[in-house]
């Protein structure tokens, strides 16, 4: 059943019989198995106020579930910025996930999210509800909004902007969800990994081991320390570093490996750290996009030398803007990494070493706090709608999903399958309002700025291979199944029509 959230108007129009839509939704609600009607505690105020009797109040409100306001709802409604009556709606329908809100006044007036009786009857939410996007940030801020609110005022009003309590806070909460010593609070994910190749003493002259599959940021730093990065191809349809290559690559000049858990997939870091522990090699783990994931009851990042995470907006655990962090068992690397991402002071102005400026600042301590207390649920729901997608694509022939090997939970920050066609499907998926990403199009390897790179001209077939059919489908955690069953559909749909 579909929700709807009744404005005052359309009670009172259906009531008093001056208009015969309204009559017909409110009809609509009562007696059909569509729709399901709420409407604001306030409403038999109103209608008692516009001069309508008790007992016809009562029948216009017969099977309308009403909404109590409290005090959050009115701050919500004064904050809107909408004339109140407005602003209460929305964020009822916010607060309740009621995802149409009904009103003959607020439509006319073109206020977006309301919906005339007019509208409804024709089909105009079904244009709504059928766009499934690929990625939805605005889904986790009404479950911390109000504690957000509160740290930013005090934020604010202390002018505690650079630094400051929330940055400590989160540094002490997230090394005890990932199970480590140490975590430095950065301005990004690169930062995270820069600074410790730099606090690993890693570079001119230096190799380290990553995979062509995967952002630049994995490679570039390593490059912009002065070491060179050796590609080690992918593994099919775990997207992670093959093991069994590794070893061939490895030269006297190797002095890391970087393994990606790509897509929130984790890396066999079991046979990663044999390797690197063989031939006294560190490891850093590019967690980026590994938020919560775990490798055989470890965190993703917690395993190797240091992990590092990016929280950009997107992420599993996204900012409201820019910040990463590192996490690390190694005290030496966790004393470093804090003096470089503060211009080498060990107190102010006093110098160890030049730095940079790579420090978290407090704004987005305070939001990764909040939300790092909902990250494992969010983690779930990504997998549950991973479990969705994998039973409903199993028997569409063309689409290979993604492994998930016995050693790994999945943070599932992208749902990725392979298919013939990815650009033909993603094209058809947009003309239905499904919107879907490629990550990546193209290998590092073969990008213009590695054309120069000391093994240009090297093949790496699993990640070319992939790169030609990969499409992350849509991937959040408050998907519904029955936009994931859209989703399938729709590609289920493509396919039978191209082989007919
Ligand atoms: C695998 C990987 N590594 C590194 C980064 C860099 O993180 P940031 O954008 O926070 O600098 C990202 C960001 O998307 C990433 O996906």
């Amino acid at each position: 059943m579909k929700k709807l959230l009744l404005d005052t108007d359309v009670i009172f129009a259906a009531e008093n019989g001056e208009d015969r839509d309204a009559a017909a939704l409110i009809e609509t609600c009562r007696s059909g198995d569509e729709f399901q009607a709420w409407t604001l505690a306030t409403t038999p105020l109103h209608l008692i106020e516009s001069g309508m009797s008790p007992d016809r109040i009562e029948s216009a409100l017969q099977s309308v579930s009403q909404i109590p306001i409290n005090a959050s709802l009115n701050s919500k409604a004064f904050e809107s910025g909408l004339e109140f009556d407005a602003g209460l709606l929305m964020a009822a329908a916010e607060t309740f996930k009621i995802p149409f809100i009904i009103s003959n006044r607020y439509a006319q007036a073109d206020h977006s999210g309301f919906l005339s009786c007019n509208q409804l009857l024709n089909g105009k939410h079904n244009e709504l509800t059928d766009k499934v996007d690929f990625l939805n940030l605005n889904f986790p801020l009404h479950a911390i909004f109000d504690e957000v609110d509160g740290r930013f005022m005090d934020i604010i009003q202390n002018t505690a902007f650079a630094g400051g309590n929330h940055v400590d806070l989160f540094e002490k909460e997230f090394s005890e969800f990932c199970g480590v010593s140490y975590t430095i609070g950065l301005s990004n994910g690169t930062d995270a990994l820069r600074f410790a190749l730099l606090a690993m003493g890693i570079g001119p002259g230096d190799e380290v081991i990553t995979v062509p599959n995967t952002f630049i940021a994995t490679s570039e730093v390593i490059s912009q320390v002065g070491a060179v990065p050796v590609f080690v191809d992918c593994l099919d349809g775990l997207y992670t570093i093959d093991p069994d290559l590794i070893e061939n690559r490895i030269t006297d000049k190797t002095k890391a490996i970087v393994p990606v858990h790509l897509y929130g997939q984790v890396v066999n870091m079991d046979r990663i750290m044999e390797i690197a522990d063989k031939y006294n090699l560190l490891v850093l783990e590019d967690a980026c996009q590994a938020h919560g994931a775990i490798y055989n009851g470890r965190h993703a990042g917690s395993v190797g030398h240091a992990g590092a995470f990016s929280m950009y907006p997107g992420k599993n655990l996204g900012a409201f803007g820019e910040a990463g962090c590192l996490i690390t068992n190694d005290r030496t690397i966790n004393d470093t990494v804090r003096c470089l991402r503060d211009h080498g002071q060990s107190q102010k102005y006093y110098h160890r070493m030049e730095g940079y400026n790579g420090r978290m600042d407090n704004l987005q301590g305070a939001v990764l706090r909040s939300k790092l207390v909902y990250l494992n649920e969010w983690n779930c729901k990504r997998r549950q709608v991973a479990k969705w997608y994998a039973d409903l694509l199993s028997t569409v022939d063309e689409v290979v999903l993604p492994e998930v090997p016995d050693y790994s939970a999945h943070s599932f920050h992208l749902f990725v399958v392979l298919v013939p066609d990815p650009q033909a499907l993603s094209g058809h998926l947009k003309e239905h309002q499904i919107f879907t990403g490629f990550h990546y199009p193209v290998p590092l390897h073969l990008q213009e700025a590695y054309q120069d790179h000391a093994q240009s001209g090297e093949t790496f077939p699993v990640a070319e291979s992939c790169a030609q059919r990969l499409i992350s489908l849509p991937m959040f955690p408050e998907l519904n199944k029955e936009q994931v069953q859209r989703v399938c559909d729709e590609i289920a749909r493509f396919y039978s029509r191209k082989s007919c």
